[in-house]
């Protein structure tokens, strides 16, 4: 049974949690296949990637789009498209043009590294795709390398640079930050933002999965004062589509400086994210493991109505905040397989 007109009524904007959080954006893994093994996401252990999920236990193109649809009648309008390395994943454009035409969903956006970029960057343009955020935590070629395990910054960064000029905007680089590692760098990507019209943000470290904060955690407030060396900060102001990051920027700058801090000040209050996992779980914190298996339900032959109620009793369940900090745990998921 797929939804009634009546239904689709109805059931708008259903998908209030228990804190009164509108969640309106659905992050979307497609893969948990990535061409980099980087340090704090899915480093390598013993020379060995992390193991990856079987071709069948990953959701197909259709079964996501199935879930978004029905995602889309509760009040869905955001979608994320992330990975692993969502640009490994065959046809990823036809993918995304096809997430386009659904109605409801008026901002789709992509979270890659950009190794593949320059390859598929006409492609990308041509779904109508414009808002990229990038991984990128250092300007050096061996930093490069010694982080991700791969030689790939020139790629990378040619990647960037032809995004920018065919008109991708905004697009957010990523850094996380780590010390002894990076934290001599935060001067130089922060400078960027002089340059390019370009939001450089600095990601506190989370203990997920298997990763490793590398060198150790560095707090925002720590990334702050070391950037302020190079200019006056200013803060701009938030909006309400801003997402995680605090937003400042250096004076007569066309670019800006974002941090997103999960570890020393928690965004949880503001938070209205869903995420799809690769393996077809709906999971309504990215800080707890609790999930509710979709896929398994889609392949029993559950109805639209059916995937719907799961939709709700996730939202029901995303829990207030995360302790990670003060409580020191760890999440178990792979970040690789949530998609960050
Ligand atoms: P937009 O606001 O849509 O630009 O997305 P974003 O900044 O959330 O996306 P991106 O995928 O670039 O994620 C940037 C960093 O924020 C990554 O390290 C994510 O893991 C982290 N992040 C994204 N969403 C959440 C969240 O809900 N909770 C926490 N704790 N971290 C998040
Ligand atoms: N902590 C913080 N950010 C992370 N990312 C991946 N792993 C971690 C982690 N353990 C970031 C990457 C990517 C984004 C989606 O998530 O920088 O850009």
């Amino acid at each position: 049974m797929s939804f009634s007109d009546k239904d689709r009524l109805g059931r708008r904007n259903q998908l209030v949690d228990r804190y009164d959080r509108h969640l309106n954006y659905l992050r979307i893994s497609v893969t948990d296949r990535c061409n980099l093994s980087c340090l704090y996401c899915a480093p390598r252990r013993g020379g060995q990637i992390p193991p990856k999920l079987n071709h069948e236990e990953v959701l197909r193109y259709e079964e996501i789009l199935r879930l978004v649809r029905i995602g889309a009648e509760l009040g869905i309008s955001k979608v994320r498209v992330t990975g692993g390395e969502p640009l490994v994943r065959k046809d990823l454009p036809k993918f995304i043009k096809e997430l386009s035409k659904i109605e409801a969903i008026s901002d789709i956006s992509l979270t890659t590294n950009g190794v593949l970029l320059l390859k598929y960057l006409d492609r990308l343009k041509e779904t109508g795709i414009r808002r990229l955020n990038i991984s990128l935590d250092t300007l050096n070629r061996k930093k490069f390398e010694k982080i991700t395990g791969q030689n790939s910054f020139e790629k990378v960064w040619a990647g960037i640079m032809a995004a920018h000029e065919m008109g991708f905007f905004p697009i957010k680089i990523n850094a996380v930050a780590m010390k002894g590692i990076n934290d001599d760098e935060f001067m130089d990507l922060a400078r960027l933002s002089l340059r390019y019209p370009f939001s450089i943000r600095f990601i506190e470290h989370m203990p997920i999965g298997d990763s490793a904060s590398a060198g150790g955690r560095i707090s925002a407030d720590e990334i702050i004062e070391r950037i302020s060396s190079v200019g006056r900060v200013i803060p701009v102001a938030h909006e309400s589509h801003d997402g995680p990051a605090v937003r400042y920027r250096f004076e007569d700058a066309p670019g800006e400086i974002g941090l997103i801090q999960p570890m020393s000040h928690h965004f949880c209050g503001q938070c209205n994210r869903l995420r799809l996992t690769a393996n077809g779980h709906l999971r309504p914190c990215l800080l707890h493991d609790r999930e509710i298996d979709l896929k398994a339900l889609l392949r029993e032959g559950a109805t639209d109505s059916e995937l719907a109620e799961r939709f709700l009793e996730a939202v029901h369940f995303k829990p207030l905040r995360h302790y990670l900090a003060e409580k020191g745990e760890r999440v178990n998921s792979r970040m690789s397989a949530i998609g960050g």
